[in-house]
């Protein structure tokens, strides 16, 4: 439970949506792939607004079935994609859990969920359940793909790994910052604890990712970003209120013998990576911050050393960094380079183009079987921002791996 608590900082404590309403579903079918658009139950920004939600029991294709890809975007009433300068995506979070059957009943009425949940991580090594999502981006979401080349997919609903009793289910962890009119947009996209209406006794009363007092010297990031909260909006702005949702695109398969199975990995640039004597311990902080001071112009670098229990080939990685990002780049233990990924950056006005956002961090399809990452082998990942002071930032390699081949490409 404590465990639970501890991701729960990441929002899902905030506000319980059970959401099950979508007003489009579309199927279509292409090489065996079915693909389906599905819109989120919406929720209400203003302006300077933070909407922070937990949305549980979303649509989600049924079945024993293998997912190809899952993309995201905020959408208004209209289905209008919203630019990120109006209200900014600051992560959604696609996460599993496992429903008691039992229980159903009672969660959908009294939206309790301190019972008959029980969450599934991804295979990352985040403590406890930390990152434990098996997709999400942010405000580069538009601009950055989640295909998985054939015959790879992520195995789901495959009923020999749901426990007798239970049922698997997917929430959404979203948080977006309206900054229509605010004070500095910048800083309410970064959660400067500075520019919003933190309670009083904030400071006394926060625990940190570490279950530590917060520090006075916390200056932004998710701790300040909490639902409902107010960042600081130009004298005399007033605008409307306005409902949104995330739109969403998955594209699957049913599952059989032709496809392989991918495991996906969470590694994080702040994971303090250090043992116990017989195990390792990780211990990743999810976001930092870049300092005031900066080194001229040389982008500001964080690293860590992660240590993959099992190994497998690289089959797609990329990475979700936030504005400001200059690289980000996997090594293996003997210095190759796995995989880089690199930042697009808006320049226009529309949804996907935002002037001065990331909008999009490339990714790496290595011919299948070309990179292999070895059982025990020590990754480092470094993370490279713009050398300015900057606040929540985040520093995640995504990777899936596949632990065989298909025998075709077999060498
Ligand atoms: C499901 O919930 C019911 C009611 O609380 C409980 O009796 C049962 O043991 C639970 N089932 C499992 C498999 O945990
Ligand atoms: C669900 O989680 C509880 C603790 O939170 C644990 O006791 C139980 O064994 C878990 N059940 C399953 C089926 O994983
Ligand atoms: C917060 O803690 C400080 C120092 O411990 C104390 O002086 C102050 O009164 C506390 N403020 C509130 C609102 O609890
Ligand atoms: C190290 O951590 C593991 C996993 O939490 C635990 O099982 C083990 O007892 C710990 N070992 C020591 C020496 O503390
Ligand atoms: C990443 O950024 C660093 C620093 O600007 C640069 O030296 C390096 O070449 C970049 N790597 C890639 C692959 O773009």
């Amino acid at each position: 439970m404590r465990i639970i608590s501890k991701v729960m900082i990441l929002s899902l404590s905030i506000i319980v949506v059970l959401s099950g309403t979508t007003y489009s579903i579309f199927l279509e079918s292409e090489n065996h792939i079915k693909s389906a658009t599905f819109v989120s139950k919406s929720f209400e920004v203003g302006p300077g607004k933070i909407a922070s939600k937990a949305l549980y029991d979303i649509e989600f294709p049924k079945g024993h079935i293998g997912v190809k890809s899952f993309d995201a975007e905020l959408v208004d009433e209209d289905g209008k994609s919203v630019p990120l300068y109006e209200t900014y995506l600051h992560h959604w979070f696609a996460i599993k859990y496992n429903e008691n059957i039992t229980m159903s009943r009672y969660i959908e009425q009294s939206h309790d969920i301190s019972k008959g949940i029980n969450y599934t991580r991804n295979d990352g090594a985040c403590r406890g359940f930390l990152l434990p999502h098996y997709w999400g981006l942010g405000g580069e979401s538009r601009g950055t793909s989640s295909n998985l080349p054939d015959p790879f997919a992520v195995e789901f609903g495959n009923p020999t790994n749901i426990p007798h009793g239970f049922k698997e289910k997917w929430l959404f962890d979203i948080m977006v910052i309206d900054t229509r009119g605010a004070y500095s947009r910048k800083g309410c996209t970064e959660c400067r604890c500075d520019l919003l209406n933190l309670p009083k006794d904030f400071y006394n009363v926060t625990r940190d990712i570490n279950d530590q007092p917060l520090s006075l010297n916390y200056k932004g990031g998710l701790f300040c970003c909490k639902d409902n909260l107010q960042c600081k909006l130009r004298k005399g702005f007033h605008g409307p209120t306005r409902k949104l949702s995330l739109r969403y695109k998955i594209r699957w398969v049913d599952w059989d013998e032709h496809q392989v199975p991918l495991k996906f990995y969470i590694l994080d640039t702040t994971d303090r990576v250090r043992t116990n004597g017989s195990s390792t311990i990780h211990d990743c902080q999810a976001e930092y911050t870049i300092p005031r001071i900066g080194h001229g112009d040389s982008p500001h670098v964080k690293k860590a050393n992660i240590p993959m229990k099992k190994g497998g080939y690289l089959i797609y990685g990329t990475s979700h960094m936030h504005t400001g990002v200059v690289n980000a780049t996997l090594y293996g233990q003997d210095g190759r380079v796995l995989c880089t990924s690199t930042p697009k950056y808006g320049t226009g006005k529309e949804a996907g183009n935002e002037k001065g956002y990331l909008v999009g961090m490339s990714g790496c399809y290595p011919k299948p079987g070309s990179v292999e990452i070895k059982d025990g082998e020590i990754l480092t990942l470094e993370t490279r921002y713009q050398n300015k002071f900057r606040t929540g930032a985040m520093g995640f390699f995504y990777i899936h791996l596949a632990e065989q081949l298909p025998n075709i490409l077999k060498i």
